[in-house]
Formats: C-alpha cells, structure tokens, sequence
C-alpha cells in the first residue's frame, strides 16, 4: 500500500489544459486490466417479480483510461457501477480488480477496498450539509489516520486548485450546483484512490458547469493515472471520455 501522506500531488493547476508532457505520477503499473469484469450479471428480485438489470457483461478497462458507460434510464448503469464499485453484490459472475476478487470479499474487505481504492461523485454531490466545503474534502482523510491540521492543509490546497479558495468555509447549501460538484471531486480524490466512479456526476448542472466537470475528469485521469469510470445518459459529453461502453437492457451493446 503506498504511503498516502507522501503521496504525490499533482504540481499543475487542474482547470488548466493539461500538458501531454507533463510527467505521469507513479502508481502501480497493471498492465492486465485494473478493472476486469466476466459474465456479471445482477438479477433484482421481489415478492412477485424477477428484474435481470444486468445479463452477462464483460468488461476491461485499463489503469488511467477515463470510461464513459452509457445508456437510456433503466438500461443498468447504476447497477453496473454499484457492483464494480463494490457497493452491491453481482448475482453471477465476477469481478476482479487490481488483482483481488471484489465478488468474494467480505463486508469488511469490501468497506476497505472502497476507502483506500476508490472515490465516490454522486449526481446529487452527497455532501454533508453540515460540514463546510472544506470539512467535507477533509472527511476521507480521517478514517485514513491523517492528522486533523494536514487533512485541513490538503483540503485547502485541493478546493483552490479546482477555484473554491474563497468558499472553504462555506456549507453545501451555500455554494451553486457546479461548485458543489468541484467540492465533491475533490472529497474524491483527496485520498489518491486508483479508481473515481461518477454516477451521472453532469446530471444536475448547467451546460457551461457540466463541461467544466467532464473537463475536471479527464484531467484527472490524463494528470493523476487515476481511472475514471463514468455514468451518463449524456451521450454528447461522454464523448469528451477515451472509450465509451454502450449498455442497454444490461447488456453491452
Ligand atoms: N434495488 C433495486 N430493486 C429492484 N429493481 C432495481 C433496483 N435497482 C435498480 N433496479 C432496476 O434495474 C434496472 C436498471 O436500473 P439502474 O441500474 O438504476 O439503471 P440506470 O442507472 O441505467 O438508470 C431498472 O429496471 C431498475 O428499475
Ligand atoms: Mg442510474
């Protein structure tokens, strides 16, 4: 496990168009697929009815590539990411990441896997009300052990790299729909994960904020290495990603 006290912080100002070369951090270098998914099927099943969101997907998807999955509503997105992300369990199949079968870990396992190796951006930011921008960018840092005066210097340093220099203290409430999703990026990152999921992380902003976003993603994964795994049903901005994977009825089309 790397260090994430000394972890590298990008040295460029994020907004800015990144520069192809610019020197990649050094992460682990898997040259098999960091996210590897095989026959991944989820069934949903009720008192009366049997839903198959998703029916037999394989997927690959390699270390730093910034991935647009896409599809009407109801096609299984969601389902597909919550399951990568280890957040639902697969009804088959299996997924492997960075080498470790996320389908036969434990609760405890998983909740482990999910704070050291993965960032959440959610289309409703899920901000904590009550904490202010700042607080929130800090929050990850705490059940990683980082002292309260380092999580607060990189939370600042972060929030004025994506332009919130002047809203550290301000709540959610506070802070217009774009700016929120800058706070909830950077809440995302700041633990130096291998893999951000966004579930339609444009889905509540403008067009000019949403660009602003897709534009924060791809930095990120082009600047960091950091794989990004993004939802949408917005098939003009997901263009913006490396590769786009086409899903429909939960099946990969
Ligand atoms: N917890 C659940 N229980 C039952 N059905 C669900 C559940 N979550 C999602 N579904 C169903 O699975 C299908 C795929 O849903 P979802 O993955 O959320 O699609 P998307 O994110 O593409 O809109 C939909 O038909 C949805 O109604
Ligand atoms: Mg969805």
């Amino acid at each position: 496990m790397m260090d994430i006290n000394k972890a590298p912080i990008m040295n460029q100002p994020i907004m800015k168009e990144p520069k192809m070369d610019q020197p990649k951090i050094v992460k682990p270098d898997y040259k098999e697929p960091l996210i590897l998914a095989r026959n991944l099927t989820k069934v949903y099943k009720t008192q009366k009815t049997r839903l198959r969101a998703l029916a037999a997907v394989d997927i690959d998807i390699y270390q730093g590539e910034f991935v647009a999955i896409v599809g009407t509503s109801g096609s299984g997105k969601t389902t597909l990411l919550s399951l990568l992300a280890g957040l639902e369990r697969p009804s088959a199949g299996r997924i492997v990441i960075m080498g470790r079968g996320i389908h036969r870990m434990t609760e405890e396992q998983l909740v482990d896997f999910r704070l050291r190796d993965a960032g959440f951006i959610f289309q409703s930011f899920n901000l904590f009300e009550i904490l202010t921008a700042q607080e929130n960018v800090a929050f990850p840092l705490m059940a990683r052990g980082v002292g309260k005066q380092e999580r607060m210097e990189r939370a600042k340093e972060l929030l004025t790299r994506f332009q919130l220099g002047k809203h550290l203290h301000h709540k959610p409430g506070e802070l217009s729909g774009g700016q929120q999703q800058r706070v909830s990026i950077a809440r995302a990152i700041i633990g130096e994960p291998s893999i951000i999921f966004a579930d339609e992380p444009t889905g509540n902003l403008d067009s000019h904020n949403a660009d602003q976003i897709i534009d924060i993603l791809r930095d990120i994964s082009k600047s960091r290495g950091t794989t990004v795994l993004m939802v949408t049903h917005d098939v003009e901005r997901a263009t913006h990603a490396d590769r786009i994977i086409k899903i429909e009825d939960g099946r990969i089309v």
